[in-house]
């Protein structure tokens, strides 16, 4: 298998590239095609980069550049495609909608087209979307995938937009593809953009914790690990044409999280802090058009597939929590924007 991976270098990717060069019996080539926007950083794979030089390749390029994209179809004679490129950060839709319409949209396209002009040689095209599609759940039920589309943010819809066009490209011209989308997920590498990692960051270094709103809106978290073996459970055995859910099925409200996070630091003897971390939880205004609830229906990929959520939150907050403390200095360079250099020295770009 040649395995196209787009948005290799973000956090998701990143996590799965990892995941399947050494917890899986995958046994084929990874062909990671990233751009490297602020949310991209090579540096997240560059132990896999040196262990497995035979089998994992690094190519800057935007999805977006149809030229370049279609010599690297060839060149590496690519026949699965991974498709996790995105721009993903919610409040950065809402302030700048452009990149998403042009990543998400016009990206996803781009690939499909090329897909679809190499039909005889694509046997797989997986793309890995969003529960935000769905838009937002009341006090009860869940999404399955059959629920209505109902993006609400710049961001959701862009991805609800590429959804679509995947699922033209299978009815249309028989491409060979499947979906999953998914719940928030967490775990080591994650831009501290999001939740998580920022509360996280923020503290362990004592700073303000920026609860939106109330703090009552729900979230389904999941351990990235989970996702990717999901991922591998679908490309391995998904059925063509389907879509499934992965979730953690794990609803919480943030408020409730991140007091879990302020908690767990806490209790860590090496980091003692002279008042609760909790007391640095700052109610700030809230996102526009917030989404209030999003949770999972998994039974499909837990029928069909046989996945199912393994990590407990505890355990992979613990995780998380540990991984940040223990990679400082990825976070120092992340946080400083150090990582650009390292990129030019380290690929000359
Ligand atoms: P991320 O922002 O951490 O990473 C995105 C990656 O895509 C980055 O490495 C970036 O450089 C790359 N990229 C962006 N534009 C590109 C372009 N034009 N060409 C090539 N590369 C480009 O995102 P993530 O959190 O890892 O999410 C990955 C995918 O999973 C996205 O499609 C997202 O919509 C989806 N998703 C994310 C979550 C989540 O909780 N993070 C949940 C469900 C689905
Ligand atoms: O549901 C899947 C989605 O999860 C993915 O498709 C997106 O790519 C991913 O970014 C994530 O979207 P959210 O908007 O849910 O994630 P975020 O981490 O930005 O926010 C999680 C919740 O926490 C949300 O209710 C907003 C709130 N929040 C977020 C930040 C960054 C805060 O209260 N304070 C914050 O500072």
């Amino acid at each position: 298998m040649n395995l196209l991976v787009t948005g290799g270098s973000g956090f998701i990717g990143s996590n799965f590239i990892r995941y399947l060069l050494t917890e899986t019996d995958f046994n084929g080539r990874i062909i990671n095609v990233d751009c490297l926007t602020y949310a991209g950083n090579p540096e997240n794979l560059s132990d896999i980069e040196a262990h497995f030089s035979d089998r994992y390749v690094f190519v800057k390029e935007d999805i977006c550049h149809q030229e370049e994209m279609a010599k690297i179809f060839d060149y590496y004679s690519i026949d699965v495609i991974c498709h996790f490129a995105a721009e993903s950060h919610v409040d950065r839709s809402i302030a700048a909608p452009d990149a998403f319409v042009q990543t998400n949209i016009f990206g996803t396209y781009t690939l499909l087209e090329l897909a679809r002009k190499r039909m005889h040689h694509i046997k797989r095209f997986h793309h890995i979307s969003t529960d935000e599609v769905y838009g937002s759940l009341g006090k009860s039920g869940y999404f399955s995938e059959t629920s209505p589309y109902q993006p609400t943010s710049p961001y959701s819809a862009s991805k609800a937009a590429s959804d679509h066009l995947v699922r033209a490209y299978f009815h249309t011209y028989g491409l060979p593809v499947t979906l999953s989308n998914c719940s928030n997920n967490y775990g080591p590498y994650q831009f501290p953009e999001k939740l998580i990692p920022l509360m996280i960051l923020n503290a362990l270094a004592g700073k303000p914790l920026p609860v939106y709103g109330d703090g009552r809106n729900i979230r389904d978290w999941l351990y990235v690990r989970d996702h990717s073996a999901a991922l591998w459970t679908i490309l391995e055995n998904g059925e063509i044409g389907e879509t499934y859910n992965i979730g953690g099925n794990c609803e919480l409200e943030n408020i409730r999280l991140v007091e879990q996070i302020c908690e767990i630091i806490d209790n860590l003897e090496t980091l003692q802090f002279n008042t609760p971390r909790k007391d640095l939880i700052t109610f700030v205004t809230d996102r526009p058009g917030h989404d209030r609830r999003y949770a999972i229906d998994a039974s499909k990929i837990k029928a069909d597939l046989k996945w199912a959520p393994k990590t407990p939150i505890e355990q992979g907050l613990r995780e998380t929590i540990g991984w940040y403390i223990n990679n400082q200095e990825w976070v120092n360079r992340v946080i400083s924007g150090e990582y650009r250099s390292w990129i030019e020295q380290h690929y000359n770009f």
